[in-house]
């Protein structure tokens, strides 16, 4: 980017330019409220550009566009950021998993779950993926209407609770689910209420029904640790590992030998965690992918054909993984446009110089997949939706902090791979059978909670494909 850096110089410092006003004030007076975090980072982007800086009460916050920063906070300086306060609120669910943990503790945890994700174990889940697709491909109806959001959501909760706990979707993994989205709704309250950690214990009605909901959580999660343990057996799943894991590089204890007694709850924070990373993210990706398909009849008819070439009919397996590359140009161009996580945040330990700029220590930085994603700068016509964008050569051509889905560095997401699989072998399961097209008149929209869903669902209606024979064009019921 040509444009000279705006440098403003204040008490020592070298802030970015940015709002004069603090920041619930200036909304208070531009939006009156805001509702939804894009609508802010978009506005100042499109003000500031590169680097924006504001203040909510005595804290300076910097929104960074540029992605060489981005990799000076995640790579280069990774050792003067944590994501500790950024995290704070996450920690109230989370306790000190692999998400919410930084410095020696996060190092030590993700040394102990690094084997769980190891690509050997992971590709066990394969066939589990493929099953619980076609499960759900068998039982949809043509022209009998689905919302794709919910039904996406159900399949990667039954993926993640058969990986995670060897287990089917039993009332306690529903009860998992609906506790947390009840946690969910009152997460926004949460968030709003400052230091709401502080004030948790209190008798009000929202905390009340915050620690009943976490509580309810908290007893099915430890009762399935306490199962697991008993059973003694590794089922082969991730729990399993993890009661078997030790840190080789330090103490030789796994997490179920901590001899600070802490165990069960260092478990139950990596459980809690690990499923919860797990299942909404990819249910997320899958459902705006649906959308992006029936917007887009010839990259939808692409995928049909390498479908139909590659799978010739049967349902696809592990081996197949390498010869779907469309479908994986697929996914990767919908978690460009809908990041699932669409935005991260690190606070700096000491002061920070990035380019031109020095910015105090406690400063917050955010960066945002949504907003850089569908930058016209690194994506030219960055609305429109064409999976060419991620072939090979021209993946090979772009800077990898323009496109960071998944993260970067240290803390990059540990079930990256584990995501790639269950969505190519979803997507691959479900399209060869069914063409979804959206109905008419619905209002599709964004709501960036701590993932990006779609705020009223996605209604969409299935049509039966007719699957060429092998090696041959593919070709769509005409009737649909
Ligand atoms: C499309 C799907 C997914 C997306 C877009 C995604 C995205 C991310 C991102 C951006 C981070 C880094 C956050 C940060 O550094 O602040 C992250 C971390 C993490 N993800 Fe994912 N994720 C996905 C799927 C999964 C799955 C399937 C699992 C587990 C089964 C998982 C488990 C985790 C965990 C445990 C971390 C914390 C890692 C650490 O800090 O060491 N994610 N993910």
């Amino acid at each position: 980017m040509s444009e000279p850096w705006i440098v403003e110089e204040r008490g020592g410092y070298r802030y970015p330019p940015g709002l004069k006003l603090n920041l619930p004030l200036y909304l208070s007076r531009r939006f009156f409220r805001i509702g939804n975090p894009i609508l802010l980072f978009e506005h100042l982007t499109k003000t500031y550009g590169r680097m924006a800086h504001y203040r909510v009460g005595p804290s300076d916050i910097v929104l960074v566009n540029e992605p060489d920063f981005i990799r000076e906070i995640l790579i280069v300086q990774a050792q003067s950021f944590i994501k500790e306060r950024t995290q704070k609120r996450m920690k109230i669910l989370l306790g000190e998993g692999l998400i919410t943990s930084d410095g020696e503790n996060h190092k030590r945890q993700r040394r102990i779950a690094a084997p769980a994700f190891h690509r050997q174990r992971i590709q066990a889940y394969g066939s589990i993926m493929v099953e619980r697709a076609a499960a759900m491909r068998d039982a949809w109806r043509e022209g009998a209407e689905i919302d794709v959001s919910t039904e996406m959501m159900r399949l990667s909760l039954e993926v993640v609770a058969r990986t995670l706990f060897a287990q089917e979707v039993t009332a306690d993994i529903l009860s998992i689910n609906h506790e947390v989205n009840a946690i969910m709704k009152l997460y926004n309250f949460l968030i709003a209420l400052p230091r709401a950690e502080d004030y948790l214990h209190l008798p009000i009605p929202g905390l009340m029904r915050f620690r009943r909901a976490r509580k309810r959580l908290d007893e099915v999660v430890y009762r399935m640790i306490a199962e697991h343990r008993a059973a003694g057996v590794d089922r082969g799943d991730l729990l399993s590992m993890l009661l078997r894991s030790r840190d080789e590089e330090q103490d030789h204890a796994g997490m179920s030998q901590d001899p600070s007694g802490l165990t069960q709850e260092q478990l139950r924070d990596e459980v809690l965690t690990i499923f919860l990373a797990g299942y909404e993210t990819v249910a997320n990706a899958l459902s705006w992918t649906w959308m992006l398909l029936a917007q887009n009849p010839e990259a939808e008819a692409k995928l049909h054909a390498e479908l139909d070439r590659v799978l010739c009919g049967r349902l696809p397996t592990l081996d197949d993984l390498p010869k779907l590359r469309y479908a994986e140009m697929v996914l990767a161009e919908s978690v460009r446009l809908y990041p699932p996580a669409w935005a991260m945040g690190r606070q700096a330990t000491r002061d920070i110089t990035l380019g031109p700029y020095l910015l105090p220590a406690k400063t917050f930085f955010f960066f945002s997949q949504y907003i850089i994603q569908r930058s016209a700068e690194h994506f030219p016509d960055p609305l429109r939706f064409d999976p060419e964008r991620f072939t090979p050569e021209r993946k090979a051509r772009r800077s990898k902090f323009v496109y960071f889905p998944f993260g970067a560095g240290s803390r990059q997401c540990i079930g990256e791979a584990f995501a790639w699989m269950e969505a190519t072998l979803v997507l691959a399961t479900i399209a060869q059978r069914w063409r979804l097209r959206l109905i008419p008149g619905q209002r599709l929209e964004v709501q960036p909670k701590i993932t990006l869903r779609p705020k009223y669902g996605i209604r969409m209606l299935p049509g039966l494909r007719v699957v060429s024979p092998c090696g041959e064009a593919s070709a769509e019921n005409p009737g649909f």
